[in-house]
């Protein structure tokens, strides 16, 4: 059997939690391949409503579905523990079904305040972090200093993690940033306490299990994480996030080769939003910007702050179709646009030397707060003006709406294969 993959297109929060859950019966495997808890997946059925954040989101999936935290991602224990216990006392037995890399990294209390203090440093140029250490702990993973899952059963550990913690206060203090060492010293006890809960769990050579898996023909679905555009290396660079949530970073946040991936699920909403700083060239700044933000409900899953909210770019699109190989489309939160007379939809950037080009540009702006340094140019479609949040299946759907899709279809030269008309697992249809 070949792994599929199911990433976001867009600057994150796409919806992506909500799709694991719907096709994770279908699977036999779902893991999770980069990012940690600066994700927030939203999942909900039977009137209640679930944010998981490292773990994935195949853990509710009726069946005998194994869920697997990957290399790629790290894991802070105590958020860690706080979600899990969560799920436990929702029914789910986590301890049976969650499997986890060894060589996933893991975050500590000194990274999130390495994470605050890069951020402050930056001042009016800050990335706008999620603030859980993602950063700095990637960082000690790629200068090999990390702490890993698989050393939390050396009995030399609680040294290791000594080590670590010095280092990072002497680098918090030559970055002139203060510590409160009673609050830290208590922040560490209780990350110690977590370690513990952790090793209770099956701490396992994911890329053996996986692959092995694969072998015996079992279906694999990769959960990203993020989205393409705050890819490390492909999204809009310093503003992104510190992993790769492209494709290829289900080969290595997993240890899956290239020849074995099979479908790749990109992710889109019908618009765009984005949280945190950095260029984003459709970003509505007027009444409709608000509008869909207070019709999409766009507050963060984890932070809680306002998404900016904007146009749904075909620019951005097309190059994130283009880098991760995505065979299938799923376009999420098409209701949201129900009463809208008119859709603008981006299909061209003007450069500022007044050229006009439709291939995502190296730099749209490397400003934090300012707008983005092209101007998008963009097309009119009329709206459907109809509410489809009860649809179920693409007949049901009004002609306007599946011109939308048809003309989306066109311009990226991919089939969308499911589209999502509301937050519920039932509110899907599968084309
Ligand atoms: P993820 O990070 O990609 O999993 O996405 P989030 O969970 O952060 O954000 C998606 C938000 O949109 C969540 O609050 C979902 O419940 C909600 N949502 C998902 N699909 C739809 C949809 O089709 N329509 C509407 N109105 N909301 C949706
Ligand atoms: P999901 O998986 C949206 C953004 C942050 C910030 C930048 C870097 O729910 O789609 P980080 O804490 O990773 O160093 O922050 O990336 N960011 C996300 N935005 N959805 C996410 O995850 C995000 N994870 C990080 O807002 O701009
Ligand atoms: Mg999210």
């Amino acid at each position: 059997m070949k792994a599929d993959i199911l990433l976001g297109l867009q600057w994150g929060d796409e919806g992506k939690g909500k799709i694991v859950d719907v096709l994770a019966p279908d699977y036999d495997i779902v893991a999770r391949f980069q990012g940690g808890p600066n994700a927030g997946h939203t999942l909900e059925f039977d009137g209640h409503k679930h944010v998981l954040r490292s773990i994935p989101s195949g853990v509710f999936a009726k069946g005998s579905i194994t869920n697997v935290i990957g290399n790629g991602v790290v894991l802070d224990p105590v958020l860690f523990r706080g979600e899990a216990a969560d799920l436990e006392a929702d029914g789910v037995d986590l301890h049976s079904i969650l499997r986890i890399s060894k060589k996933a990294h893991l975050i500590m209390p000194t990274h999130r305040l390495l994470d605050a203090a890069g951020e402050a440093a930056m001042g009016k140029g800050k990335i706008g972090t999620t603030g859980k250490g993602i950063g700095p702990t990637y960082s000690d993973k790629i200068s090999r200093h990390g702490l890993r899952v698989g050393d939390i059963i050396s009995e030399d550990f609680e040294n290791i993690f000594k080590e670590a913690r010095d280092r990072h206060v002497r680098v918090l203090s030559e970055m002139g940033a203060s510590v409160d060492f009673a609050d830290l010293k208590q922040k560490e006890s209780e990350w110690l306490e977590a370690i513990d809960y952790l090793r209770g769990f099956e701490l396992t050579d994911t890329e053996h299990f996986v692959n092995k898996a694969l072998n015996d023909d079992c279906s694999v679905l990769c959960e990203g994480a993020q989205g393409t555009m705050l890819d490390i290396d492909f999204g809009s660079y310093p503003f992104v996030t510190s992993s790769n949530t492209v494709a290829a970073g289900a080969c290595t946040g997993l240890g899956i080769a290239p020849g074995r991936i099979g479908r790749v699920y990109g992710i889109f909403k019908a618009y765009c939003t984005r949280v945190g700083s950095g260029p984003f060239p459709t970003e509505l700044f007027d009444a409709t910007g608000k509008e869909i933000r207070s019709i999409g409900h766009e507050y963060g899953a984890v932070t809680g702050r306002e998404r900016r909210c904007g146009w749904l770019d075909l620019v951005a699109l097309r190059y994130a179709v283009m880098i991760n190989g995505a065979t299938n489309l799923i376009m999420m939160k098409s209701d949201v646009l129900d009463s809208f007379e008119e859709i603008k939809v981006c299909t061209a950037y003007r450069l500022p030397d007044g050229s006009v080009t439709e291939d995502f540009p190296y730099c749209v702006g490397r400003d934090a707060e300012g707008p983005a340094d092209v101007e998008p140019i963009y097309e009119t479609i009329p709206g459907w003006l109809t509410d489809i949040s009860a649809a179920r299946r693409y007949e049901d759907l009004p002609a306007t709406f599946r011109n939308y899709v048809k003309y989306i279809e066109e311009q990226v030269g991919v089939p969308v294969s499911i589209i999502s008309v509301g937050p519920d697992r039932e509110q899907t249809i599968l084309r």
